[in-house]
C-alpha cells in the first residue's frame, strides 16, 4: 500500500462559472484535510464532455478552476491539485468498473435522469456510465473521504457498492471511501427558485450567486431573493427562501439558526437581504483578487498542473496496475 496517511479526494467539473453552493458545500471544506490527509483535488475535465462543450471555454474554465481551488485556500503544496485527463488512468479504470455496474444502478441515478430530461437531444452513454468514472477518480486514489455536495451522495455510495462487488471478488483491492457532507451548506438553493438546486448551469444568472460576482452584484442578486409574504426573519417549514438564505449567511458567519434570528428581530427581509449579500461579498473579495493574480500567470498554473499530474499519476498507476494483476491482465513489465 502506498499510503502513509488517509486520502481526502474531490473533483469539480469546469462546466461553468463556480457558484456559492460548489464553494459552501465542497471547495470551502476540502482545506481541512490538508495538514493530516494525502489530498488529491481533480478538475474533472472528462466528465463535463458528457454535456457538449464549446472546447475555447472548457479550455479557459479548466484554468479557471484550477486557479479558483488555489484562491479558495488549497496550497498546491500540501494538496494534489491536477487534471483528469492528464492522468489517463482514470478512464482506464472507468472501463474495468463498468464491467463490474450493473445496467440498473446506473438507471436509477438521479443525475443521470435529470441530465438525460434536460439534455434530451444528447443522451450518451457517457452521460450514463458517468458515475463509474467518478468511481473510478474515487478508488484509484484508495481513498477514504469525499468531501462533497449532498446532490453526489447517490455517487459515492454508488462508488462503495462498486468497490465492494470488487473487493468481494478480489480481496484488499480498494479502500471503501465516506462521503463527508457539510452540516450547513449541504445543499444551496437557488435565489429564483429556493426548492431547486443553485446550479451553474442554471440559464438565469440571477438564480445563481457566483464565486467570481464582484460586490455590487452579489448584492443585488440577494437583494432580488425570492422569499416568502412573512416579514420575520426565522427558519421554519414553508420558508425555503429564508431557509436558504439564512443557510449562507450562517455558513459565512458560523453563526447559528437561533443567533441569526436574534439578531435579525424587528428587522425586515430587506435589511437581512443585504446582509446575507454583504457578508458573502466580503468573504469572497480576497478569493476574487488572489484569483485574478493567479490568472494572469498561465505558466504557474501550468507549473501546478504538471507537477499535479505526476504525483497523481504515480499513485492512479500504482492501483490500476494492481487492478489489472488481480484481473488476469498479462503484465510485460514496460
Ligand atoms: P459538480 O461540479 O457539479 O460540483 C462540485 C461540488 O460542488 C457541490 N455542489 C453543491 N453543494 C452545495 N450546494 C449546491 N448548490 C451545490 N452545487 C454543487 C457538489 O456536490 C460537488 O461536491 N460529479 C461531481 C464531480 C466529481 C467528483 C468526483 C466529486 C467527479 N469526480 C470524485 C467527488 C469525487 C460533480 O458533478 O460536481
Amino acid at each position: 500500500m502506498f499510503k502513509d496517511k488517509l486520502v481526502s479526494y474531490s473533483g469539480v467539473q469546469p462546466s461553468g462559472n463556480l457558484t456559492i453552493g460548489n464553494y459552501l458545500g465542497a471547495i470551502k471544506n476540502f482545506s481541512a484535510y490538508s495538514d493530516k490527509y494525502m489530498c488529491f483535488y481533480c478538475v474533472v475535465d472528462e466528465h463535463a464532455i458528457t454535456v457538449r462543450q464549446v472546447p475555447a471555454d472548457l479550455r479557459r474554465r479548466t484554468y479557471e478552476t484550477l486557479a479558483l481551488y488555489i484562491a479558495c485556500g488549497l496550497d498546491p503544496e500540501k494538496n494534489t491539485l491536477y487534471v483528469q485527463s492528464h492522468v489517463h488512468e482514470h478512464a482506464e479504470l472507468a472501463w474495468i468498473l463498468n464491467c463490474f455496474t450493473g445496467f440498473g444502478e446506473l438507471s436509477r441515478m438521479t443525475q443521470f435522469k435529470d441530465k438525460s430530461a434536460k439534455h434530451a437531444d444528447n443522451v450518451n452513454a457517457g452521460l450514463f456510465t458517468y458515475p463509474t468514472l467518478m468511481a473510478s477518480d474515487i478508488l484509484l486514489y484508495q481513498t477514504d473521504v469525499v468531501p462533497i455536495g449532498v446532490d453526489q451522495k447517490q455517487h459515492v455510495e454508488l462508488t462503495r457498492n462498486i468497490a465492494e462487488r470488487f473487493n468481494q471478488l478480489y480481496p484488499d483491492t480498494f479502500t471503501m471511501p465516506e462521503p463527508i457532507i457539510a452540516k450547513s451548506g449541504k445543499k444551496i438553493m437557488s435565489l429564483a427558485d429556493p426548492t431547486k438546486k443553485m446550479s451553474k448551469s442554471d440559464e438565469n444568472t440571477n438564480a445563481v450567486v457566483y464565486i467570481l460576482d464582484d460586490k455590487d452584484t452579489v448584492i443585488r442578486k440577494f437583494k432580488r431573493a425570492v422569499t416568502d409574504s412573512d416579514t420575520c426573519v426565522r427558519f421554519a417549514d414553508g420558508k425555503d427562501g429564508i431557509n436558504n438564505l439564512m443557510t449562507i449567511y450562517s455558513c459565512f458567519t458560523g453563526k447559528e439558526f437561533d443567533e441569526i434570528e436574534r439578531e435579525f428581530e424587528g428587522k425586515g427581509y430587506g435589511d437581512f437581504k443585504l446582509a446575507v449579500g454583504e457578508t458573502c461579498a466580503d468573504a469572497l473579495a480576497p478569493v476574487r483578487a488572489k484569483f485574478d493574480e493567479l490568472l494572469k500567470d498561465k505558466a504557474y498554473l501550468e507549473e501546478v498542473m504538471k507537477n499535479g499530474a505526476e504525483t497523481a499519476s504515480y499513485v492512479a498507476r500504482r492501483t490500476l496496475s494492481k487492478v489489472q494483476k488481480k484481473l488476469g491482465f498479462v503484465q510485460i513489465g514496460r
